[in-house]
């Protein structure tokens, strides 16, 4: 995917000033924008956004800090972004991007603000999604509207100011095994969530007795 994308808008002479993807553990984001994170550090101007759930905040709110990456502690300790490695989201969460932490590439591009991390409520990332569904004739995963969530902001930020931007994203999946999740959300179940201070307290617990990146 990493040098198609590139290829492709190579082919049709035109270069993004947006690029966009969902992040989880980080890796369908960067496969999109790794080629556009090393363009950008060699100075291209180009925003890339990395969209993950409010509810579960990893690079938007949570420590810079070594952890595992698994529940089981059998990785090394990883430089990232992390909630800590035995975090779980609250149940209302219907949206995927539940992982803890944050690949430790992904990360280190956010801390050195290469890429910038926005997080979304889950009741817009379904709105997004039902958005496209209707435009484009076909359903999103529920992980795949965080990043829909992203573009829909982009171009009405783009008309706003009477800019017209290319805004390059990756469609991580479809959601029809997610269409309980559409069902919930269409029946007024889901409602918005953000993480409380107090598990980013917690958060911050769990790192405190491993080294310091
Ligand atoms: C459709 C879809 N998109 C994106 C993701 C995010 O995963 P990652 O950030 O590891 O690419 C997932 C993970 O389950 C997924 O199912």
């Amino acid at each position: 995917m990493i040098i198609e994308a590139q290829k492709q808008l190579e082919k049709i002479g035109v270069y993004p000033d947006v690029v966009i993807g969902c992040a989880g553990g980080g890796s369908n984001f960067a496969g999109i924008s790794l080629p556009f994170a090393r363009d950008k550090i060699h100075g291209k101007k180009i925003t890339i956004i990395a969209a993950e759930p409010a509810s579960c905040p990893t690079i938007t709110r949570a420590p810079f800090a070594y952890d595992f990456g698994d529940l089981a502690m059998t990785t090394p300790l990883l430089p990232m972004y992390t909630l800590g490695h035995d975090f779980v989201p609250p149940p209302i969460h219907a949206g995927g991007l539940r992982y803890h932490g944050m690949a430790p590439i992904v990360s280190h591009l956010v801390k050195e603000g290469v890429v910038e991390g926005r997080a979304y409520q889950q009741l817009d990332t379904f709105d997004a999604g039902i958005k496209w569904a209707r435009s484009e004739g076909f359903i999103p995963a529920p992980e795949t509207n965080h990043a829909i969530a992203a573009v829909v902001e982009e171009a009405l930020r783009a008309k706003e100011e009477g800019k017209e931007k290319v805004i390059l994203f990756n469609w991580s999946g479809h959601g029809l095994v997610d269409l309980a999740s559409y069902d919930s959300y269409l029946s007024g179940k889901l409602t918005n969530y953000e993480l409380p201070e107090e598990d980013i307290r917690r958060a911050l617990k769990v790192v405190e007795k491993y080294p310091k990146p």
